[in-house]
């Protein structure tokens, strides 16, 4: 079924300000070739085409959760009464280090990709672990259930347990090796992905910005999460203004909207405008940052500057997948800051936006317009429909963000297929 057209109540966040209702989409090819805000005749749209009639449901873009540390899956929910640097080398290292072991790494991430696909997230960025059979087998299974994503082998070659860390040499070879073979992959791409400034020596920054160079792929980090790991980064490069100079310093910061850097809770006015100046996309991590008790990240303030923003899980720094209720959570956290320290708040809209756009990382997603990608999902909300009491199609949505349950989500599609779940 290359075309199709779908009926519903389709909600397309166009801007992070403004959202359309259609009452029908045309599908050809995985990506969208026409919407509109009628049923159109078999004049307008043939009866040759078939009709998938969702009723009452809300149809809506997929969500993009642009950070989450898939081998840290068994982890959800455990240790965080720690703080970042000893929650690492506590529950982080010792968990990561498992998927060394091939059919460990193959039961967690069955049951990893299986909940991306039951919390309706079509697109991810993802730190797989420092083993490349793992992460390969990672990127085949999200292939295979149809989801879009970067995945991204984890570079540690310093500052780690001896049980859970790479030579410089075999780090970059085995890059090398994870780059040339996830050519086989379509929907699923490569990411390079140092893991932190502490975790990776200068000489093996530089050898991965020449692999971004030559395999031309984009690059995500952590940066200014926790005081802590400031401190240290601080210690560790004197050489360097701040902690993103280091990145830019050693070649990792891309062009436009090809780095993607977590947390940034902290970052000075001199970070904040070299994120602004090499378009660097910042994943906004809200229930990990109240977790490991890193703070309130400063994301009203980011995004009016225009910094390109998306929404993540931080998985398993943060316990909670279900992106409604990451959003719900990054307006909490927006509210208390400007109660504390002034500055803007962020509108659902504008969550809702930075929840299915990602940031721009993956082109023409987000939203329903021609030639953006069929990537939807439909929501069954009628339980969140009271009797005799007609709500707005936004107001629907909002209550599908604030009081709904991945449940509600009857089915996923990518690129136009219906996705097995
Ligand atoms: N910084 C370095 N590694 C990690 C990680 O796994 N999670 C989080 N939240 N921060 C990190
Ligand atoms: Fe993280």
């Amino acid at each position: 079924m290359n075309s199709y057209l779908l009926l519903g109540t389709i909600l397309s966040p166009d801007t992070p300000s403004h959202l359309s209702t259609y009452k029908a989409m045309l599908i050809r090819d995985g990506h969208i070739a026409d919407v509109f805000s009628t049923i159109p005749s078999t004049d307008i749209v043939s009866s040759d085409i078939p009709r998938i009639d969702t009723g009452t449901a809300l149809i809506i873009p997929g969500f993009s959760d642009i950070h989450l540390h898939a081998p840290q899956f068994a982890n959800l929910g455990l240790g965080l009464d720690e703080e970042l640097l000893p929650w690492l080398e506590t529950y982080t290292f010792p968990e990561e280090s498992k998927y060394k072991d091939i059919s460990y790494a193959t039961t967690m991430y069955t049951a990893f990709t299986k909940a991306l696909l039951t919390n309706g997230i079509t697109s991810s960025v993802i730190f797989a672990s420092i083993h490349t059979p793992a992460t390969l087998q990672l990127m085949s299974l999200l292939e295979r259930a149809g989801l879009r994503a970067f995945v991204g082998k984890v570079n540690m070659d310093r500052n780690s347990p001896n049980y859970y860390q790479e030579t410089t040499e075999e780090s970059i070879a085995a890059t090398t090796d994870w780059l040339t073979a996830a050519r086989q992959f379509k929907q699923v791409r490569p990411i390079l992905t140092p893991r932190f400034v502490p975790s990776c020596t200068p000489k093996l920054m530089k050898a991965l910005a020449r692999l971004a160079d030559a395999y031309q792929v984009p690059v995500q980090s952590h940066l200014s999460e926790n005081r802590d790991e400031i401190a240290w980064v601080r210690d560790l490069h004197p050489e360097c203004h701040n902690y993103l100079d280091i990145y830019r310093h050693y070649g990792l910061l891309r062009g436009p909207r090809q780095t993607i850097m977590a947390h940034c809770v902290w970052c000075t006015e001199e970070e904040k405008q070299m994120l602004v100046d090499y378009e660097v996309i910042v994943s906004h991590a809200p229930f990990s940052n109240a977790d490991l008790a890193s703070g309130i990240a400063p994301i009203a303030d980011l995004q009016q500057r225009g910094i390109p923003i998306g929404l993540c899980s931080d998985i398993s720094g943060g316990h909670e997948l279900f992106m409604p209720r990451t959003i719900a959570m990054a307006a909490m956290m927006a509210k208390e800051r400007a109660t504390l320290c002034g500055g803007h708040t962020l509108t659902t809209m504008e969550l809702f936006y930075m929840a299915t756009h990602g940031g721009g990382i993956f082109p023409q997603i987000g939203h329903f317009a021609p030639d953006y990608a069929a990537d939807f999902l439909i929501i069954d909300d009628s339980n969140l429909c009271l009797p005799n009491h007609s709500y707005t199609p936004f107001q629907r949505l909002q209550r599908f963000l604030y009081n709904g349950d991945p449940r509600q989500i009857t089915d996923v599609y990518v690129a136009g297929k219906r996705c097995q779940r």
